[in-house]
């Protein structure tokens, strides 16, 4: 054996880096690396927020990764709302691609969507060049004030009929005291069956200051005492989303 020994060091050094590749490799083929694959993709989706719009819809900047836009179509075209509330307009992208979406599933209903400013989103619509531009713009209703302001709430209750279908997304300020406060103006208005859907839980996990002050808590809190909305993980399938956890529906 001992006469071997310098033998087999011989062929076995020159074969470790190719057995190390190897390894690594059955251990990626069965998954091993899939939670922080996932974590890899989701934080470059968000650095990349960080930077700009990440992608555009007919033009418009959108500020939503693609995972979430399927999931919000799944949502419309499972609930048909005749109204969706948006708090937190910014450029528009997000009121032009629901107003879109709705010309197929109930072209009656309508998108009231607020901001503070309201600025870009009138320069988006009026600047949008799609064919069916007319019947988005007419679908979408644009609220300027906050979020939270008494006149913005009354001005969008109007809209709501009797028997109407609503589905709210929060995606405003996203500190922990202004999501509370639409949690607890705008979950009201859910209707049974429908969504609440709360954007940007997943700052908590990209910068650690959030985790006490974001929209995260703000849910956590909302959640123990409102037993009418359970979280359906099923729309976070791949976890590139604003909203881990945030896709609240409303119970029959
Ligand atoms: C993340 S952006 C919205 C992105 C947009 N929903 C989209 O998907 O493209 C947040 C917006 O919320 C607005 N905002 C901040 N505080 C607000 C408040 N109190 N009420 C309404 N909007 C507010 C900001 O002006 C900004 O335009």
């Amino acid at each position: 054996m001992n006469k071997l020994r310098p033998i087999l060091s011989v062929i076995m050094v020159p074969m470790l880096p190719v057995l190390t590749v190897a390894v690594i490799y059955f251990m990626y083929r069965i998954g091993a690396f899939d939670s922080l694959a996932r974590e890899r993709v989701q934080r470059m989706s968000q650095d990349g927020m960080m930077h700009g719009a990440p992608y555009t819809w007919y033009g418009v900047p959108i500020w939503q990764f693609p995972d979430d836009l399927v999931a919000y179509q799944e949502i419309v075209a499972e609930t048909t709302p005749d109204v969706i509330i948006e708090t937190g307009t910014y450029q528009a992208g997000l009121s032009v691609y629901l107003a879109g979406l709705l010309e197929e599933i109930n072209p009656d209903a309508k998108v009231l969507s607020v901001d503070i400013d309201t600025t870009l989103a009138k320069k988006s619509l009026e600047n949008l060049s799609v064919k069916g531009k007319d019947r988005i713009k007419a679908r979408i209703v644009l609220f300027e004030g906050s979020s939270t302001a008494p006149e913005v709430l009354e001005g969008m209750k109007k809209h709501i009929k009797p028997g109407n279908k609503v589905l709210v997304i929060l995606d405003s300020n996203h500190t922990k005291e202004h999501v509370a406060k639409e949690l607890e103006l705008y979950a009201p208005l859910v209707t049974p069956g429908s969504y609440l859907i709360v954007n940007d839980t997943y700052l908590e996990t990209y910068n650690s200051s959030w985790d006490q002050s974001g929209a995260m808590p703000a849910l956590r809190e909302f959640l123990a005492k409102d037993k009418r909305f359970v979280v359906d993980t099923a729309r976070n399938k791949y976890m590139i989303t604003c909203a881990p956890g945030g896709f609240l529906k409303r119970q029959e």
